[in-house]
């Protein structure tokens, strides 16, 4: 089993659109994968299950939302308090 972590800022409440062709050109089977995204005031929303729908594969993680501009120690305690 691998872990991915897919990161995205968030436009008009989901995954930004580009992420889509991301989405479709992969296949996550046998992948967990974490969605994380940057906004500025939006929550997770449903963008990760959104994007679990449109992928069909892999097993989707519950995925964690960060301010825009958070920096980069930010995210990196996020991704060892993961213990993967
Ligand atoms: C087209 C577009 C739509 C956006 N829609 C939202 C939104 O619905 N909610 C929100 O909180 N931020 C929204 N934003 C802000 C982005 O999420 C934010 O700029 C992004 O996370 C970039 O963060 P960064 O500066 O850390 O790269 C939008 C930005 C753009 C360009």
């Amino acid at each position: 089993m691998t872990f991915e972590k897919l990161g995205y800022p968030i436009w008009w409440g989901i995954a930004a659109w580009p992420v889509d062709g991301f989405i479709s050109a992969n296949d996550f089977t046998g992948k967990t994968v974490i969605p994380f995204c940057t906004s500025s005031s939006s929550g997770l929303g449903q963008s990760g299950e959104l994007l679990r729908d449109a992928a069909g594969t892999g097993d989707w993680l519950e995925g964690q939302r960060f301010q825009s501009r958070a920096d980069e120690d930010t995210v990196k305690e996020w991704v060892a308090s993961l213990e993967l």
